[in-house]
């Protein structure tokens, strides 16, 4: 049995609808999260029998199909946790402690939401935006990544990602990218991102 699977989405393909269409979700959900999957598990495999024959270079050769693929299932996994249904609380603002470490650390929960509009707008090519927490400063932080990297590679726990790859919003908004972004607010699970930073925080 592969030692990754495709996880079930926690709502329907249409149920994003209007902000993501179900066509897209379709897609990104089984060829595109399936395909990391997939891609993943095979390349753990080859890196798995490679150590068992000692083969040291076929093992550091391998290594970037892992960070693409491993990162690709990671982003993907937390990114269809970080949205829920209007009908399910989607877009209900942050509350509690969440919204508390958001005016310490950005004065209000707005210039937050500005910021990292921006940064993720911006991402040059494919990657995503995130909300992060560093457990070392204790602080919570806006960051990108590039293609498929892991925000964990920056010493980051990911607590909320917006994926800007194409695949994501093309077949929907063409090239207004700005658009996607400010759309997806309506349907961020702050309740999920909650319970990541409460775990995050506690850790
Ligand atoms: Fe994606």
């Amino acid at each position: 049995m592969a030692l990754y699977q495709l996880p079930d989405l926690p709502y329907d393909y249409n149920a994003l609808e209007p902000v993501i269409s179900s066509e897209i979700m379709e897609l990104h959900h089984k060829k595109h999260h399936g395909a990391y999957v997939n891609n993943l598990n095979a390349a753990l495999e080859k890196s798995e029998e490679a150590q068992r024959k000692g083969d040291l270079a076929k093992v550091i050769s391998l290594q970037a199909a892992i960070r693409f693929n491993g990162g690709g299932h990671l982003n993907h996994s937390l990114f269809w946790e970080s949205l829920a249904p209007l009908s399910r609380g989607g877009g209900e603002k942050p509350e509690g402690e969440l919204m508390k470490a958001f005016e310490k650390e950005f004065g209000q929960f707005g210039l937050f939401f500005e910021e990292m509009s921006a940064k993720t707008t911006a991402v040059q090519g494919s990657g995503g935006g995130w909300l992060g927490y560093d457990s070392g400063k204790k602080r919570l932080v806006v960051a990108a990544t590039a293609n498929q990297d892991s925000l964990f590679s920056q010493g980051l726990t990911p607590l909320m990602g917006i994926d800007v790859w194409e695949h994501a919003y093309y077949l929907q908004y063409k090239n207004a990218r700005a658009d996607y972004v400010k759309n997806i607010w309506k349907i961020i699970n702050w309740k999920k991102v909650s319970e990541r930073y409460r775990e995050a925080a506690s850790s």
